[in-house]
């Protein structure tokens, strides 16, 4: 039986069930509100100083890109008139053009087509989608939607094989208001199907792809297919949290097992083929508030406070006054092996709890691996973790508890270029007893709290990061800040009332990805250039539509080139005032900081993604 009647006419949600719906806008609102109590005025003076200081160089040389002249020598003669001809700039494609309208578009030669909707069948045997009829069973069997990771792990594992492969997918959060017929509201019933629906569709899949005649396809039957959901996916903690006091509930005493991940938002794919599902949005999972109780404080720093869903309504563990502990076990990367259908998923504790964005992963050149990760608020930072032990590419079983042990670092961006890495130790510059913290499971759970004590620099909204191996190179996705004033901005986050984002090119001496310092870039400042009051910077060759707003996740292509696609959620009228899409971004020679836009989704839609096969495609 369906769990609720089918109904088309027009109802009115319940006052107190609208708590369902609009959580898309909503989220948009929920990023806007800061969290951190430690909005310093860091900088004012000095970065004045400095802005002043480039913008006067840039006068003076008479370009548009101030990425140029940050820490790298300038070139010799910059030929920018060459910048963003197809035949010189390195992107071959015709640009499309900025819109607004409800379909996609790809620049000409190429196509876009639809691999796996919402509702089609990932597991073998799934019932037919029926939106009138959705059931928790059928959602555990059917891909979600709100995608927002796409990794691909070609098969045979160790293979670069462009034509067969996993598909690794998030489904990052559920619109209720759109996903289930009004009269659903209608009975108590009815509101506990929805959110046990809501539950099965959040998590992700894994998806058997391959190509034949040009053609991408699900491989039907497939041994590897699996839904992971918030609803039924029992998982392990590890790391230095696991079993610590403060992970404890009545349902795991042990504090090492936990149901479900949700929220998962821009992941990541290990090099020894598993895949990373990083949990964001966590806090609004939660109903509830604490006073006057030890875990006050940290859900105040992370938001956890009277919810967004309704879970915690009818799943006692997502009301925080009655599991108090239970929101400490969210907020982390999740390590899936995608290869082993009968694996358990396990929260790696050890890097850090924060609403992550990304978990982009490189083998170091001494053999460790190096993982950035964002953390999406206003105001929040940069992170980096260091494995304390060698990637081990020979065999994948070596590496199974390599994100247990190693060093979490938060980034301060000085105003002088200089960047510095923070390791979050317990015992070190104040992360002790002194203030709260413990032990190292301590500094892992208030990872925010402990950066904030350690002097790391508060960011417009960190989103993907990815390192260029073949540049050594590291690029970071700002995407917006409408929180940040004059009396707060920085050399790294310049501008007030930020709509637009910026983005950040890291470099690391000798490509060293695990050194402690470094120097940082910005390699372009986003919006319409044309729009001279909101000091936009692009390479003064970036066409009418090259310029984007809110980069959101990124991807660098086997040849080396980086590709930027944007979030600007509800604000898009105000950030931009045309539809997301992605653009590849020239990162060297006359044309760095050259956008140029290959692909456009409708209005209202988040570009996610982007991923490369192999060979590039
Ligand atoms: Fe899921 Fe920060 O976007
Ligand atoms: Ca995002
Ligand atoms: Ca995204």
């Amino acid at each position: 039986m369906p769990p609720f009647a089918v109904n088309k006419q027009k109802t009115t949600i319940p006052e107190e069930e609208t708590r369902h719906a609009s959580f898309a806008e909503r989220l948009d609102a929920l990023e806007d509100i800061p969290t951190n109590p430690d909005i310093r005025e860091t900088f004012g003076d000095i970065v004045e100083r400095r802005l002043s200081r480039r913008a006067a160089l840039r006068r003076i040389l008479g370009i548009g890109a101030l990425g140029m002249l940050g820490n790298t020598p300038l070139p010799a003669a910059i030929r920018a008139s060459d910048s963003n001809n197809p035949a010189t700039s390195g992107f071959r494609f015709e640009e499309i053009q900025h819109g607004v309208d409800r379909t996609h578009h790809v620049s000409p030669g190429y196509s876009a087509d639809i691999l796996i909707r919402w509702g089609d069948p990932v597991v073998d045997g799934a019932p037919e989608f029926d939106p009138y009829r959705q059931s928790v069973a059928a959602q555990l069997q059917q891909f979600g939607y709100n995608n927002d990771f796409i990794g691909n792990i070609p098969l045979p594992y160790g293979s670069k094989n462009a034509e067969h492969g996993l598909l690794c997918i998030n489904h990052e959060y559920t619109d209720a208001e759109m996903m289930f017929p009004e009269s659903a509201y209608r009975t108590k019933p009815g509101r506990k199907a929805i959110v046990d629906i809501e539950m099965a569709c959040n998590g992700g899949s894994v998806v058997e792809i391959r190509k034949t005649d040009g053609q991408w396809h699900q491989v039907g039957g497939s041994r590897y297919a699996r839904r992971i959901s918030a609803y039924h996916s029992p998982m392990r903690l590890s790391g230095p949290a696991a079993g610590h006091r403060r992970m404890k509930t009545s349902a795991d005493p042990e504090g090492r097992r936990v149901i479900g991940t949700l929220n998962n938002c821009a992941g990541g794919i290990t090099p020894w083929g598993t895949y990373l599902m990083a949990e964001e949005n966590f806090n609004k999972y939660f109903l509830g508030r604490l006073t006057g109780h030890p875990e006050q404080r940290n859900y105040s720093r992370y938001g956890v406070a009277g919810g967004g869903f309704a879970w915690g309504r009818y799943h006692q563990r997502f009301d925080i006054n009655r599991e108090p502990n239970e929101a400490n076990r969210f907020g982390w990367i999740v390590e899936v092996d995608a290869l082993d259908p009968a694996s358990t998923p396990v929260k790696r504790t050890a890097l850090g709890r924060f609403k992550h964005e990304g978990a982009a992963c490189i083998v170091n050149r001494d053999g460790r691996l190096v993982l950035y990760s964002g953390d999406d608020q206003q105001f929040e930072f940069l992170y980096k973790f260091v494995s304390r032990d060698e990637v081990n590419l020979d065999d994948r079983a070596a590496n199974s508890d390599l994100l247990d042990h190693g060093t979490l670092y938060v980034a301060r961006f000085a105003d002088d270029g200089q960047l510095h890495w923070l390791p979050l130790v317990h015992g070190q510059v104040g992360l002790d007893e002194s203030n709260g913290f413990h032990d190292q499971g301590d500094v892992m759970i208030e990872a925010r709290r402990a950066t904030s004590l350690l002097g790391a620099t508060p960011m417009d909204r960190p989103e993907g990061v990815e390192p260029n191996p073949l540049s050594g190179k590291v690029y970071v996705m700002l995407t917006n800040n409408h929180g940040r004033s004059r009396n707060n901005i920085d050399a790294a986050n310049p501008r007030a009332d930020n709509q637009w984002g910026q983005v950040l090119e890291l470099t690391h001496p000798d490509d060293d990805h695990a050194a402690t310092n470094g120097h940082w870039e910005l390699l372009l400042k986003a919006g319409d250039p044309a729009q001279p009051e909101i000091a936009a910077e692009w390479n003064a060759q970036t066409s009418a539509n090259g310029w984007f707003a809110c980069p959101d996740n990124c991807a660098i292509d086997p040849d080396g080139r980086l590709w930027i696609c944007t979030d600007q959620g509800s604000n898009w009228k105000r950030a931009s005032g045309t539809a997301d899409g992605l653009w590849a971004v020239q990162t060297d020679g006359p044309g760095r900081g050259t956008g140029r836009m290959f692909f456009r989704v409708p209005v209202g839609a988040e570009m996610t993604g982007p991923c490369f096969t192999p060979d590039g495609k």
